[in-house]
Formats: C-alpha cells, structure tokens, sequence
C-alpha cells in the first residue's frame, strides 16, 4: 500500500504547540506529513522544530519566489490525500468561509478539492460569538469536517467553555475515521469512474403558488446527495441538480440549485451529456396553472382561492426517451411507492424508458422519507434484486459500484 500522505495547516494559537505531537503520532502510525504554517503560528512553534519532527521542509509563505516554483500551493493541494488545519482560529476559519486566499495556507485552502479536517481552537467567546458561528456552518456547508472544539480550561485563566482544541489522539481518530468513508477505498489505482459525468436529481421541487407560498413534498434530498458524494468518491464528475434541501454541499461535486420542476428539467438538459444519469429528485407531479405575481390576499372581497394545477414536464422521461446519442447510455429512476411497490415500479421502468428502477416504500411507517436508512428493489431488464434496509450512504455507494461496473462492461474506457 502506498504512502498515506497529509498536509498539515497549523493556524496562530497557543494549541499550534500539539501539532508536533500531532506530527509525531501520525508519522507512527505510517503518515508522511508535510506542513504549510501561517504566520502568526511562528509566533508559536518554529519552523526549525516542525520541519525536524516532520522530517520534511515546512513551508511557510506565497510569494517566495524559490518556492513557488518548485512547489506550489495548486501542487501541495494534489500531492495531500488529506489536509487537516490545526489550530483553526477565529481568523482563519473567517477566511477559510470568506474564500480568502492572502497567504500560502488559504491558497491551498481554497484551490484544493481534498477533504478537509479542521480541529478549532480559541477563547469560548470567539467560538461562540455569531460571526464564528456563521462561519462554522458555512465552512460546514462546504463539505469541510470538524474535530472539536473541545469544553474545557483554556490557557487564559478564568476562562472555561467549548474553545479547547482536540487533543493530537483525538484529531489522529478523527484522520484514520475520514480515510475510511472516503480516502481509503480510492487512493491508488480504484477510482472507476474517473473520467465519467455523473448526473444526479435530488429533493423536492417547489412550485410557487404566489410569491411568498408554493407546493411541495417530504423529500429531503439525502439519498440523491449520498450519491452524489458516492459518485465523487469513484473519480467521477459529478453534476448535482438539487431542489431546495439546506443539505451540505457533497466535497468536490458541482451543484446547480433550482427551484421549479420546470427549472430543473432545462438544468438537467444543459448538464447533457453524460455517462449515467440518476432520477432520485421527487419532482411535483403538477404546477399551479396561473401562479400569481402578487401575494394572494384574504379579506372579504375575495372568495377563497381554487388551485388549478397542469402536470409538469417528466425529466426522467425526457432524458429515458432522448434520442441516442443524448441519452446517457445508463439512466436510473427511482420511485417511491406506497402501494404494489415492484408492480408500479416495473411499468415506471417501461412508461419512463430508465434502464433501472430503484424501488422503495415511502409508506409513513417505514420512516424512509427524511429518514437516513433506505430498504431498495433494483428492477431492471434482468429482474429485481431487493436489497435489505441500509443506511443511505450504503445504498449509495453499493448503487454507485453497481453503476461504474456497468459502464466498464457495456461502454468503452473513459
Ligand atoms: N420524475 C421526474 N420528473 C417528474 C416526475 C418524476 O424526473 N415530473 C422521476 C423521479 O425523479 C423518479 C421517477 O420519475 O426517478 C419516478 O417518480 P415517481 O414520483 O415515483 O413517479 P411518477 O411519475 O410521479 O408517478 P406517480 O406519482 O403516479 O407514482
């Protein structure tokens, strides 16, 4: 097995001291580490001491021009496996959020498409302040992982709250959990679907009825988005078309957010063409015939209102019933049914022109819409296969391994 390789961002705070017994234990535990500080965190620690635990040259600025030319922050970026930021302060979660890039430690932030461990460390009242909050979940929103902060005694005194970073034993768990999901299976040679789109329907669509109310549905979109992410895991390009869900943005994979059904077909019809295409958005079966551009008023004059509703487009259809050449040469539907679940799915396989049909039983109490476990039947030319109850992320990645073997048997290489 190769080398598993880290970069190490260690941001300006009294923690950046844990860093070498960071560095010392995950070179134990067969990590190479290389290490780009900021500088405010040579106030710290030395370059000289990390470089000498690490055993690797500590890079430190941007613009030195020596540097720069032989290795660069875009180079840094794609020879990591894995970038953890240790301490992230206040200043460099902000901006991490704000998409800064002033010194070489943002550069790299912002141009690399690796996961990103980041361990918090400041006063309880910076953490807790709105602004770090804010920052914390956008930085979460962007795929990025947290380890901590921890609660506890900080190094001012009379000082206690959540603000302490993870210890080195903690953040090394924190590594080794993320080479499991995401790393460990695709480093090397398996990345299957590099070189292939992905496209990818999730959520519910929102059909406005006036400005401020529309019509909607229970989806929450976690099943499109772990395949989305499990796509990305495989090398694959991944376009996300998604309607409205608040999920976190899957690392890597491009999202387009819609509103509408109709908005969702014409992106899904400019992300053509692509090697597989999956139909996992519960898209509204019908629209408001004549949304109104004012909100629509109660009061005495007006009689209560009568929705009258026209269907709206079938994306699924459209891409299954494309002319060859558009059609990617997979298409996958799901249907969520309450009744005769492999029965409506069989027809919906035919009527829609998908080549598979992933079946589930969204009766209320399976608990599967919104809920995170998903119990499937893959009908398919062949016949159905039911697989039993797993978490969303297992269907994912289990339909994703299903998907790159069949594009390696039945198409050409990528
Ligand atoms: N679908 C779509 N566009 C629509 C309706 C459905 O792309 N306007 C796709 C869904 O993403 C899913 C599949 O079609 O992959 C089946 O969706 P489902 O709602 O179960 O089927 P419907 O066609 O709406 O049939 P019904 O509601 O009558 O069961």
């Amino acid at each position: 097995m190769r080398e598993r390789r880290l970069l190490l961002i260690i941001g300006g705070g009294i923690a950046a001291y844990k860093c070498l017994e960071l560095i010392r234990r995950a070179r134990e535990r067969g990590f190479s580490v290389r290490t780009v500080m900021t500088k405010a965190a040579q106030a710290f620690v030395t370059p000289l001491s990390v470089s000498a635990i690490s055993n690797e040259r500590v890079l430190t600025e941007l613009f030195d021009v020596d540097e720069e030319r032989e290795i660069g922050h875009i180079r840094l970026s794609r020879e990591a496996d894995l970038i953890v930021v240790a301490p992230a302060t206040a200043d460099l979660m902000a901006k991490m959020a704000g998409g800064h890039a002033d010194d070489l430690a943002t550069a790299v932030l912002l141009a690399t498409d690796k996961p990103v461990l980041i361990a918090p460390a400041m006063n309880p009242r910076m953490w807790q302040h709105a602004a770090t909050q804010r920052n914390a979940a956008t930085l979460e929103a962007d795929g990025i992982h947290f380890i901590g902060p921890n609660a506890g005694e900080m190094a001012e005194r009379n000082e206690a709250g959540p603000g302490r970073m993870a210890e080195p034993h903690e953040i090394l768990a924190a590594i080794e959990r993320l080479w499991g999901d995401e790393i460990a299976n695709h480093i090397g040679a398996t990345q299957p679907l590099a070189g292939r789109h992905v496209l990818i329907t999730a959520g519910p669509t929102h059909e406005p009825i006036d400005p401020v109310r529309y019509i909607a549905n229970r989806s929450s979109g976690k099943q499109g988005y772990a395949l989305a992410a499990a796509a990305r895991a495989l090398g694959a390009r991944v376009t996300l078309i998604s309607g409205p869900t608040g999920l976190p943005i899957p690392h890597g994979v491009f999202v387009s957010h819609v509103e509408s059904a109709r908005e969702m077909l014409a992106t899904v019809e400019a992300a053509l063409p692509a090697d597989v295409g999956i139909f996992t958005a519960a898209v509204a079966d019908w629209r408001v015939a004549d949304a109104s551009n004012q909100k629509i008023k109660k009061d005495a004059k007006h009689a209560t209102p009568t929705l009258s509703l026209v269907e709206n487009p079938d994306i699924l259809k459209t891409v299954g019933q494309a002319k060859a050449g558009r059609r990617p040469p997979l298409v996958v539907g799901f249907a969520a049914e309450t009744d005769n679940v492999l029965e409506n799915a069989k027809k919906k396989r035919k009527s829609k022109g998908a080549d598979w049909i992933v079946a589930n039983d969204v009766s209320p109490a399976t608990g599967i819409m919104g809920g995170d476990r998903n119990a499937v039947h893959i009908v398919s030319a062949e016949g159905v296969e039911s697989w039993p109850d797993m978490d969303k992320g297992d269907v994912a990645r289990q339909l994703m391994d299903r998907v790159a073997a069949w594009l390696a048997e039945n198409t050409g290489e990528a």
